[in-house]
């Protein structure tokens, strides 16, 4: 089995499901660009019968890509499946992704079908898709809340009709990583045809594991990873695709495997997508948040400042930031404050340091976070009185 994990971004799509971050089709058009440049391999660019705007943003998405597989999303309706064909046909590499709900409480209460007329759903819409598009992914929507015999007997289903990519979403965010994995596990050693398709994580951070459940995933056999960029999505939004590319990188010993992401575009990425949707990143979310290279105690500091890897499991270089930040406060401690005086293009004589390091306390007691300018005040200010 191939140690490469295909990335498909769906920041267009699910990611454009959390309410208030929607983008127009300009706006659309940079994020694809970007997610090229970052170097995933499938961009969902949309959900192409849901809106006019939809289908202009899918084909026109599908028109500018030059390398990335570009996929909508459709119900399993022929309609659908139709409409999504004729956006993504433009694109060197088109995909048509169709989905079906086999979760009990979903096919009872949304679908109000029986599980032998939904298997029938998925022969007719997959082998549908299939005869107009060489490239078919298939979901089993709730599939983390299916019975596995059902799910199993889908999953052969659609691989016979023609999927070629298999995707098991945890839609509501319900999995661990324990029950995630042993789900794909289970399904890829049962399901008799399993071997003709990649299977697909696609995980919601209801309970703030997407990124964990998918890791599990990968470790149990899934080939291709859903997420988005910083994690927006629905609810609580999607895995991040961040997260995942850097832990897969920086813990390579533990999870052998590889993506094609350039991480070094990942910073661009994270702040066009947070610009454009006015989803602005928690500051200590991991790998693109402010605080992410950020540190402001004295003990961290002395470290960074002697080897940085004392206090950074990967560099700021890495993820397309110039250096890390240390912030300076009421933690941190005189190696901090002479390396900033020191960037700001003060020698102080050492009795002029002591008493500007004493100023700097006592301000940083009062200030949540001391700045520049505050610093640059304070030793005029000394050197004026000196
Ligand atoms: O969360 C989900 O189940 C989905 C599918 C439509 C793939 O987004
Ligand atoms: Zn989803």
């Amino acid at each position: 089995m191939t140690d490469t994990v295909l990335v498909f971004d769906t920041t267009l799509r699910d990611g454009e499901q959390s309410p208030g971050c929607s983008m127009n089709l300009a706006e659309k058009l940079r994020v694809a660009a970007q997610l090229e440049t970052m170097g995933v391999d499938i961009i969902e660019a949309g959900f192409a019968i849901a809106s006019e705007g939809d289908f202009e943003a899918v084909s026109e998405v599908a028109k500018q890509c030059k390398r990335a597989t570009v996929a909508s999303l459709a119900r399993a309706a022929t309609a659908d499946i139709d409409r999504a064909w004729a956006a993504v046909r433009h694109a060197g590499k088109p995909r048509i992704h169709t989905f079906i709900a086999t979760s009990p409480l979903h096919m009872r209460v949304k679908l109000n079908m029986a599980p032998e007329a939904v298997l029938e759903a998925i022969r007719g819409s997959v082998s549908h898709a299939r005869n107009i598009c060489p490239d078919v992914e298939w979901s089993a929507e709730d599939a983390t809340r299916s019975d596995p015999d059902f799910l199993a007997r889908a999953i052969e289903t659609a691989i016979r009709a023609g999927a070629r990519t298999i995707n098991l979403p945890d839609t509501v965010g319900y999995a661990t990583p324990e029950t995630y994995g042993a789900m794909f596990r289970d399904m890829i050693s049962r399901v008799p045809n399993a071997d003709q398709a990649i299977f697909s994580t696609h995980c919601h951070n209801d309970l703030g594991l997407a990124v964990a459940n998918t890791l599990s995933a990968v470790m149990a056999g899934a080939r291709q990873v859903e997420s988005t960029v910083n994690g927006i999505g629905e609810r609580a939004g999607n895995a991040a695709v961040e997260e995942i590319a850097m832990a897969l990188k920086v813990r390579h010993d533990a999870m052998p495997y590889r993506t094609n992401v350039v991480s070094t575009e990942i910073t661009r990425a994270s702040r066009l997508v947070s610009g454009i949707t006015g989803f602005q990143v928690q500051p200590n979310k991991a790998i693109v948040g402010a605080n992410a290279f950020a540190h402001e105690s004295g003990i961290h500091q002395d470290g960074m400042l002697k080897d940085a890897s004392t206090y950074e499991i990967m560099t700021p270089e890495s993820v397309g930031l110039s250096e890390s930040n240390l912030v300076l406060g009421k933690h941190s401690g005189r190696a901090a404050f002479r390396q900033k005086l020191a960037d700001l293009g003060y020698a102080l004589a050492d009795n002029e340091f002591q008493d500007a390091f004493k100023r700097f306390k006592d301000l940083a007691d009062a200030k949540k976070q001391v700045f520049d300018e505050d610093i640059v005040a304070l030793v005029d200010d000394e050197v004026l009185r000196g």
